[in-house]
């Protein structure tokens, strides 16, 4: 493990970004998307259904498999690591921000203050005819598709699905946050999804050292630094 120039950049960064994937809440008891046991992996059929277009009902199905299944989730040593990094760091006059593409809100839930949800959350629904109705925290989990109360659509759950494009909030702020960066570290990610596949490189044109903090090798690595290992293992180790 290479970790002595992680550590020097680690406590040298005044504007850190970190990006977050499935992996960092694996030891929270969930599935990621990709590699060993990834849900695209054992159920393919399932990525078929979370995408643009796709009907109501089914997608509300899913949404209350996986609304259950994060019910009793809980934050990990990850999840809390970063809490303590964004703290001290911001104590110190650094900026933080953790971009994470997760949608089990489980970052939000540990503390973590600066959080952009890329791909959206689970935690809330929106109208699915984006009628101008705001969005709204909903953990329901059963019974059949909720209406809009404004306009009487169907209500999806507030994520982006696969050819979506992401929110120009999240989009903006994000960019913004990269644009500064001088250390970006993505955590449990297979780097296979743009555009947050792409923020390395925009982290690095800003002048970042980029590391990449992931159980696999990935197949080309345009990170300046790979740090092979456990999410909930490494990050609590390195940012401490
Ligand atoms: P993936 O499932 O693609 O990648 C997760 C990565 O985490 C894999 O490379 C695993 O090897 C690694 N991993 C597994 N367990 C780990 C652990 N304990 N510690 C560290 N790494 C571990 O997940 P994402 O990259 O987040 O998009 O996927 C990106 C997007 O693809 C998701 O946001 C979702 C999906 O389709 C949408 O739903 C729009």
């Amino acid at each position: 493990m290479t970790t002595v120039p992680f550590l020097k950049r680690a406590r040298e960064a005044h504007k850190v970004v970190v990006l977050t994937g499935a992996g960092v809440s694996v030891a929270s008891g969930l599935k990621p998307y990709r590699g060993p046991g990834g849900l695209w992996t054992t159920n393919s059929e399932l990525a078929s259904r979370v995408v643009a277009g796709v009907d109501a009902e089914i997608l509300w199905t899913v949404t209350c498999d996986w609304r259950k299944e994060l019910a009793n989730a809980q934050p990990n040593a990850a999840h809390s690591a970063l809490v303590a990094f964004e703290r001290n760091l911001t104590t110190r006059g650094g900026a933080f921000t953790l971009i994470t593409q997760n949608v089990d809100g489980l970052h939000t839930k540990a503390g973590s203050l600066n959080v952009i949800e890329f791909h959206g959350t689970l935690k809330r629904s929106r109208c699915a005819a984006a009628c101008g109705a705001a969005p709204y925290i909903d953990e329901r989990d059963e019974g059949p598709v909720p209406t809009c109360e404004r306009c009487g659509a169907p209500v999806r759950p507030d994520i982006v699905l696969f050819n979506e494009v992401i929110g120009a909030h999240e989009d903006w702020t994000a960019k913004r946050a990269l644009r500064d960066a001088d250390l970006f570290v993505a955590i449990g990610t297979s780097g296979t999804v743009s555009p947050a596949s792409n923020f390395v490189r925009s982290a690095a044109y800003a002048g970042a050292h980029t590391v990449l903090m992931n159980l696999e090798a990935p197949d080309s690595a345009p990170f300046t630094e790979v740090i092979r290992g456990e999410a909930q293992t490494l990050v609590p180790e390195l940012f401490a």
